[in-house]
């Protein structure tokens, strides 16, 4: 074992876009130091990037033995083989998986009992500071692994605890939510530069009008009321709205978190190679 990478509090199996942010979030929050901290990662750009911040990278999985906390945040497809690779846990150590679909059942009998397991499902405004994470315990995670979890997804956003056997319905939800949002801001674009607006001013004005109804809701959380208030009887709102409801907005979210809920279940019992 690489001496330099000995008792290192914290560990990332891959450390991408979303491992990224958590990282950051800590970082930023104080709790950990750079020096605390181990990354195992493949990209050579992310391995520069966060030598750079003072924490340190291996190409060794093994290295993560050391960790007394280890973050999952490869892509599911790749966790077999990535769990080989670092082996079985040889120590006691909370492991907080991001990783879509896999359970924690499954993770134990990949990486040995050692292992105690919390899953998360983070979304993409954490890179904001803005997420929200579910978080589950896993059959054999105690109480501190769950106070150590929460303590690290608090740093980049809110978080809420669920039952393990939700997180296929909260990734469809919440995790893969966000694209849905930006797909329909890009559709929402490309309709109102068909009305006749330049792109500039349609994208302006989508944004804006996507970020202050995003704090309306917050703020209120009754979306049904807010549509109701935007909506007289006659107007051009309720023009649009009807156009919506007719084409199968709603229909059209039902069967896309279906999709999203299965393809979760499906990683989950998916082998990788
Ligand atoms: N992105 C989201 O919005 C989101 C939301 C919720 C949950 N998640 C979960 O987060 C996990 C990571 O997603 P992501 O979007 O952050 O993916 P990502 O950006 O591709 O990050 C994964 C990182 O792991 C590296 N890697 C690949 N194989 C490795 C190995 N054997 N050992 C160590 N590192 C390895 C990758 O390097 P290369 O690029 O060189 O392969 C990459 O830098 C997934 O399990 C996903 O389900 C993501």
């Amino acid at each position: 074992m690489d001496t330099v990478h000995e008792m290192k509090k914290l560990g990332f199996l891959g450390c991408g876009n979303m491992g990224g942010a958590i990282l950051e979030g800590i970082l930023e929050h104080g709790e950990l130091a750079p020096e605390e901290i181990l990354v195992v990662e493949k990209s050579e750009e992310r391995t520069f990037y966060w030598r750079d911040k003072g924490v340190s990278v291996s190409e060794s999985p093994k290295a993560l033995q050391m960790a007394s906390t280890l973050i999952l945040g490869v892509k599911p497809q790749i966790f077999d083989q990535a769990a080989v690779d670092l082996g079985t846990l040889e120590r006691s150590c909370t492991v907080v998986s991001i990783m879509a679909g896999i359970d924690s059942s499954r993770i134990s009998a990949a990486l040995g009992e050692k292992a105690r397991v919390v899953r998360t499902m983070p979304n993409t405004p954490c890179t904001i500071g803005m997420g929200i994470s579910a978080i589950a315990r896993g059959h054999n995670a105690t109480d501190s692994d769950m106070e150590t979890a929460i303590e690290i997804m608090s740093t980049v956003g809110r978080i809420i605890e669920v039952e393990e056997a939700s997180m296929h319905a909260v990734t469809a939800t919440s995790g893969s939510g966000p694209a849905y949002l930006f797909l329909m801001a890009e559709s929402w674009i490309e309709a109102s530069i068909a009305t006749g607006l330049s792109r500039e001013i349609a994208e302006l004005l989508v944004i804006e009008t996507i970020r202050g109804s995003a704090e309306l809701l917050h703020r209120e959380r009754a979306p049904v009321t807010l549509r109701k208030t935007v909506t007289s009887k006659g107007g051009t709102t309720a023009a649009g709205i009807e156009s919506l409801e007719n084409n199968g907005l709603r229909k059209s979210l039902v069967q896309a978190l279906e999709s999203a809920r299965r393809r979760s279940v499906e990683l989950g019992s998916e082998i990788s190679s």
